[in-house]
């Protein structure tokens, strides 16, 4: 019995998909004690966009603490803490004209998620909260009652209330879904209080790569504003330049009231999560949300630094070229391998769906062939049919026609028997 299975809780998850032990990791690989290598599509859900160890961010976060840089300091001002913000003023929010405060929240993506439910209500005096079916938040149990899965909601051992799932437009072309909301909100008999804001993912990720036109995202904007009801984007995986943009909405051309953001956020995969919110919004009393991990004096460094690396090396520019890459092979080279597979992506997010597949549990055998083949991919969506390819931002052309090879053979072995 290993020292996991004997000590670490059954709450463990990914490692059971990629059962060895890893010890190394360079941009787009990563290593195993036996030697063995693997191309990263995982790309720690979301949290290393810029690599493993990008040498341009480690350098800046190993001069830091060599030059005993402060390391914990709650919300107090630093050195590194205003050069983030500074930074982040000019090369984010100046440039697409978005005028927000930033809040730093704890370390974690449901955190920011956390603050930007309290913040709506407290701003709108309401309780409701409008999220769409399929979507992911967070588990912390403010963050999870906007969270839609079963099995993630069963674990909150208590009703998890002031939510209303609307059908998400993906699985209900048929539904006028903006008309419905604003039914909701407006009909005295909906039996549905207006809420404080509606939730949204401009691509559901976890849910399995489920795109929001950016029609639908400027109706939804138009509706909220219409209401006075609050429009919060959860940026926490797809932002941070995933979509191609910084920011996921701007294609669609809209300003949220609030966006969450984190992941990625500080460029090294350490713990770190904003919120941004409209200066009008910021009602907030000092300490009202509070917390000792607000401020990773590293992760500030490394944020500053990824965003100065995302410009000096034109991420924006690579991430659409390399999106034309895995439409193209996706298209020509899985798809017709079975006319039941579906598809779906933007930027550098990718999902193969595997749902209307014949086979049982086909994106799981894919899954597990393409790791013993050495690739490291997620799977996401309702009943984990969906293969997301998400690699890092900065990988290399050879190793990301390498994974998708490698998932083409999987595929050919699962679903054509290897023909
Ligand atoms: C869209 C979205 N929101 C919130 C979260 C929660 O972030 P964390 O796991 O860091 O708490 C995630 C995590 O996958 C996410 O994808």
């Amino acid at each position: 019995m290993s020292i996991y299975e004997e000590l670490e809780s059954n709450v463990r998850s990914y490692c059971r998909s990629f059962p060895v032990s890893f010890n190394r990791a360079k941009m787009s690989k990563m290593y195993a004690d036996d030697g063995r290598e693997y191309i990263d599509f995982f790309n720690g859900a979301g949290a290393l966009d810029y690599g493993h160890n990008n040498d341009y961010i480690k350098k800046r976060i190993i001069e830091y603490i060599e030059s005993d840089g402060i390391s914990h300091a709650l919300d107090l001002h630093t050195r590194v803490k205003g050069e983030f913000l500074t930074t982040f003023r000019n090369l984010i929010l100046k440039p697409r004209g978005l005028d927000y405060k930033v809040m730093f929240c704890g370390p974690t993506g449901t955190n920011s998620v956390e603050a930007a439910l309290k913040l709506s209500r407290k701003v709108t005096g309401r309780t409701g909260i409008f999220a769409l079916s399929g979507s992911f938040h967070g588990m912390t149990l403010g963050s999870l009652s906007i969270t839609s899965g079963k099995v993630p909601r069963a674990g909150a051992g208590i009703p998890l209330t002031g939510v209303t799932f609307i059908p998400h437009p993906h699985s209900h072309p048929e539904l006028d879904t903006i008309a419905y909301m604003e039914e909701l909100m407006t009909d005295e008999y909906s039996g549905v209080e207006k809420p404080a804001a509606v939730f949204i993912e401009t691509v559901q990720a976890e849910g399995g790569v489920i795109v929001l036109s950016d029609k639908f995202i400027r109706d939804l904007r138009d509706l909220c504003d219409r209401q006075g009801v609050l429009l919060v984007v959860d940026d926490i995986q797809v932002g941070c330049g995933r979509t191609g943009k910084f920011c996921s909405f701007e294609q669609a051309g809209i300003i949220p009231d609030m966006v969450t953001l984190s992941k990625s956020i500080s460029g090294y995969g350490l713990p770190m999560a904003l919120l941004l919110l409209k200066p009008e919004h910021d009602i907030w009393t000092p300490a009202e949300h509070n917390g000792t991990f607000r401020g990773n004096q590293m992760a500030f460094v490394g944020a500053k630094a990824a965003l100065e690396y995302r410009e000096e090396h034109r991420l924006e520019e690579k991430t659409l070229k390399d999106e034309a890459l895995v439409r193209k092979f996706v298209t020509e080279r899985l798809l017709p391998m079975d006319k039941n597979l579906q598809y779906r992506g933007k930027g550098l997010i990718h999902g193969v769906d595997f749902g209307r597949v014949e086979i049982e549990d086909a994106a799981g055998l894919v899954g597990k062939e393409c790791f013993l083949n050495g690739l490291v991919i997620e799977r996401a969506g309702r009943g984990d049919c969906v293969l997301k390819i998400m690699p890092a931002l900065t990988i290399e052309e050879d190793e990301l026609i390498k994974g998708l090879e490698i998932i083409e053979e999987a595929m050919k072995k699962v679903l054509m028997g290897n023909k």
